[in-house]
């Protein structure tokens, strides 16, 4: 490649540079609840194994035992409508369906297909999406790669979508309005009213409900199926997707959803179809997984408390918090003073990562503390101390 082609992305990567939204990988070594970077070893609190499952060596050695090498299958070679459905992914569906009050489920390959995958699928030049501001990248790419007209309401504020609800429920061009949102918010860490956004939702008929319960997954409701069981709403979510990669300690996307969307999606989802499906033995893993998060309410409500005495600290020290879950931002603003603050929390043995633009909006860099169950009430006093 000439050097004149590569100049204009140097250019652009000195820019990204000097506004301090350069991104780079760093070498890293996780063990239990620690991370090294460079040699210095630190609490890790940029972490989604929300409930200290992926690094918890005795089960992964258990799960081990439990699988024979012949069931060890590294590579499914294929799509599951050709060769690869194997019965790991039959049998996680099932434990997911029976969880899930016998609805149907269908697996991804990752959150990221999913999301990118069901709303082009589903939703065509007759259909509205209603999104909120904040969802997550990945639905926003999902909407793009859709023909369907799209509108997004402000925040988490209900009052605003039952506007747009009425003004476009009646639009005879229009024959679906898929409403989408998450029930925690990945950067924000605050909440969806999903009992509030069901009772909305049964007053317009053409509407669908498309939940991203990513960051509730395991660790929200009694069992920990998320926020949809916490506000008894499993029944009532048409779309009712998640991840698998944070709390689950696994990779992965599911849908919760009705059997002839499931049929449907097998049958026009591009992702689904034109991919390789997962691992076999990530399915069997993931399942394992699942039978112990429906029994770790205690991790669940420790998980809870340390939230909350974080919540608390962050905004006694005068900053933005609009947290009431395990994700605690402690909103700064501009982006080298959130690089400089995460890097002196870093020095003294904290792993907060700070998150810019474009991840977040222009001017609201943040250190994205998240909280594992791994965390004690003794180690949130010393970082409130130094926040
Ligand atoms: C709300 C939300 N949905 C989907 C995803 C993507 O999931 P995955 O990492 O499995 O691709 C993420 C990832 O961070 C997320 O925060």
């Amino acid at each position: 490649m000439s050097t004149h082609l590569l100049d204009h992305f140097s250019t652009q990567l000195d820019q990204l540079k000097q506004q301090g939204n350069l991104r780079q990988f760093s070498a890293n070594l996780q063990q239990d609840r620690y991370i090294t970077i460079n040699q210095q070893r630190m609490l890790n609190l940029a972490s989604n194994d929300y409930l200290g499952l992926a690094a918890d060596i005795q089960l992964r050695e258990q799960f081990f035992d439990e699988t024979l090498n012949a069931q060890r299958w590294m590579s499914s070679s294929s799509s599951r409508l050709l060769t690869g459905n194997f019965p790991e992914y039959e049998q996680l569906e099932a434990s997911l369906s029976h969880a899930f009050h016998g609805r149907a489920a269908l697996l991804f390959n990752s959150g990221y297909h999913m999301n990118i995958g069901i709303l082009p699928a589903l939703a065509d030049s007759k259909t509205l999406i209603l999104a909120d501001k904040l969802v997550h990248a990945s639905m926003i790419d999902g909407i793009r790669l859709s023909t369907a007209k799209y509108v997004r309401y402000r925040h988490n504020d209900l009052i605003h979508l039952t506007q747009l609800l009425e003004k476009y429920h009646e639009d005879a061009a229009i024959e679906r309005i898929i409403v989408v949102t998450e029930s925690i918010f990945s950067m924000d860490g605050d909440e969806t009213d999903l009992a509030e956004l069901v009772r909305i939702k049964k007053q317009f008929a053409k509407v669908m409900l498309y939940v991203d319960e990513a960051h509730a997954i395991g660790v929200r409701g009694e069992r920990g199926l998320g926020c949809a069981e916490q506000y008894a709403v499993i029944d009532e979510i048409d779309l009712l997707v998640g991840t698998f990669g944070k709390a689950m300690a696994s990779v992965g996307g599911y849908l919760i959803c009705h059997p002839v969307i499931r049929e449907y999606l097998i049958n026009s989802m591009r992702p689904l179809i034109f991919s390789t499906a997962q691992p076999p033995i990530c399915m069997a893993w993931t399942d394992f997984i699942l039978r112990q998060v429906l029994q770790l309410d205690a991790k669940r409500q420790h998980l809870l408390q340390i939230s909350r005495q974080l919540q608390q600290a962050v905004l006694s020290q005068g900053y933005d918090c609009p947290s009431s879950s395990h994700i605690v931002p402690v909103i700064i603003g501009e982006s080298q003073k959130t690089v400089a603050q995460a890097k002196a929390l870093q020095a003294a043995g904290f792993y907060i990562m700070p998150v810019r633009p474009p991840t977040v909006p222009q001017h609201s860099s943040r250190l994205r503390i998240s909280l594992t169950a791994s965390i004690s009430a003794a180690e949130i006093d010393q970082l409130a101390t130094l926040l």
